[in-house]
């Protein structure tokens, strides 16, 4: 039986193709609009990057490429053996760039955010109280908009940040491409598995 392979269509896409190629594995090639593609002996699922720890969990796919950001904010009971060394970036509180806005003095934060779980760890950790304005992309306009007072969110180059008028104030996580194991096709499938994370381990 073919292994199922649960990848993230955004930004990760690239790097886990140029790591499948360098591993030598079949990669399916980017033009099609399948989502249910099979190469060789492998599946793969195209899913949007915040389900892809769901797919894996629930044993649909056997494994998947997730950012640690997306672990951290799914909570997902998976295993995650491998760091994969690409996709690496920051989750950070960043607020309006000159502001002086300190959230340890605000009686409450008005976060926005794709990261509400990982967004009210963080300020309920501090002692800081929390409200959680949720949103699926473009967070960075929230605070100039007067939606929120600061955002977490994901920092690569920082230039979203800067472009759109915020500055970093606190570092919540580092996050880089993992690959996660579904917990019985770890071991149900333990030579499959464990040939996948071999190959891809020697050319991470
Ligand atoms: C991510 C993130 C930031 C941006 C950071 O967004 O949410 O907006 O990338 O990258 P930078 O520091 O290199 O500028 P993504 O492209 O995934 O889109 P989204 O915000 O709409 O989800």
């Amino acid at each position: 039986m073919a292994l199922t392979i649960a990848l993230s269509k955004g930004k990760l896409l690239a790097g886990t193709e140029a790591l499948f190629g360098r591993s030598g594995l079949p990669f399916p090639s980017g033009d099609g609009r399948r989502l249910v593609v099979e190469r060789e002996e492998m599946r793969f699922l195209f899913v949007k990057d915040m389900d892809v720890p769901t797919y894996v969990e629930y044993g649909v796919a056997d494994c998947g490429v997730a950012g640690r950001d997306v672990l951290l904010e799914a909570e997902s009971d998976v295993y995650e053996p491998l760091d994969l060394g690409f996709g690496q970036c920051r989750l950070v509180v960043a607020r309006p760039a000159g502001s002086g806005f300190d959230y340890h003095r605000a009686p409450t934060v008005r976060v926005a955010t794709k990261y509400p779980k990982v967004a009210t760890r963080f300020f309920l950790e501090r002692g800081v109280s929390v409200e959680v304005v949720k949103l699926a992309g473009s967070v960075e306009i929230a605070p100039g908009l007067g939606l929120a007072d600061c955002i977490v969110d994901v920092v690569e180059t920082g230039r979203t940040l800067v472009e759109n008028g915020l500055e970093p104030v606190a570092d919540v996580a580092s996050s880089s491409a993992r690959m996660i194991v579904n917990r019985a096709s770890y071991h149900a499938r333990r030579d499959d598995v464990g040939r996948l994370l071999e190959t891809l381990r020697s050319a991470s």
